[in-house]
């Protein structure tokens, strides 16, 4: 049986730190509802409408996509009811206004951020992640060509479908990504240190290794729900 953690967590660190791939392993662990805003976006960006065209410009340049279109999607997604008991926010927020909309929005229900992990992650690592990142169009799942390739050659392994570069993953975009979190997001580490709830991870680690150092951090914190451990 699935073990259960219900709080409301934000995973931080700069693209390519590991947010998307320890969002998987922790909602397959922990039941940990993931809400990626990049995944949002790109969701608006298939449906093709205006909005989705005005998205896949800012997200193909690297900038930040304006925060009342991101933090709209957002709040939407966490409107659905099983996002009720908790969720694991991935890529919001980004800046001071978002982490401050968060904030509203949450308290409006009796809520608040509980927790939020922080990948710190070296530039050159997250670097090579991203280029060598192959994602599958359909379950989303992350694979990289060396560190986690698939089984079969570029084939996902759960839909069987070929697995794709995104679009902002070429070396131009990825360095205007950094440069964009080194100005933007970058200043929430000290927002959430200062509110004493940022637990600092060394995003470096392998992937394995990093889940299990979260999972000790759940067991010492006393967040695992001991009721449905099987
Ligand atoms: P988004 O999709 O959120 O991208 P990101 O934040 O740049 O993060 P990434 O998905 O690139 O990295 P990740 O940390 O999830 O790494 P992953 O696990 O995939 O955002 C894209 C764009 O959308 C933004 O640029 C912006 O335009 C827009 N946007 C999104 N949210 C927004 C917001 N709130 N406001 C405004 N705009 C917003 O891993 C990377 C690779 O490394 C994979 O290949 C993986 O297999 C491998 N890997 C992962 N962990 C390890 C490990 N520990 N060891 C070895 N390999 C690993």
């Amino acid at each position: 049986m699935t073990k259960s953690v219900n709080i409301n967590i934000v995973l931080l660190g700069p693209p390519g730190a590991g947010k998307g791939t320890q969002a998987e392993l922790l909602n397959r662990e922990y039941g940990l509802v993931h809400i990626s805003t990049g995944d949002l976006l790109r969701e608006s960006v298939k449906e093709g409408s205006e909005t989705g065209r005005k998205i896949a410009e800012y997200m193909e340049n690297g900038d930040l996509v304006p925060d009342e279109i991101v933090t709209k999607s957002l709040i939407e997604r966490m409107q659905k009811p099983d996002a009720r008991e908790g969720v694991m926010l991935d890529g919001y927020p980004r800046n001071k206004a978002q982490a401050e909309s968060l904030e509203q929005a949450l308290s409006a229900s009796g809520k608040k951020v509980d927790l939020v992990l922080y990948f710190k992650t070296s530039e050159e690592v997250a670097v090579d992640r991203l280029s060598g990142r192959r994602v599958c169009p359909g379950c989303k799942k992350n694979y990289h060509v060396t560190n986690m390739p698939p089984k079969n050659d570029m084939i996902c392994d759960k839909c069987g479908v070929e697995l794709i570069q995104r679009k902002d993953d070429n070396p131009e975009t990825v360095k205007k990504r950094f440069n964009v979190y080194q100005d933007r997001t970058k200043d929430l580490v000290e927002h959430y240190s200062d509110k004493n709830i940022l637990c600092e991870m060394d995003g470096d680690l392998s992937a394995e290794e990093l889940f299990d150092r979260i999972s000790d951090l759940f067991k010492d914190k006393g967040l695992v729900d001991d009721a449905s451990t099987g």
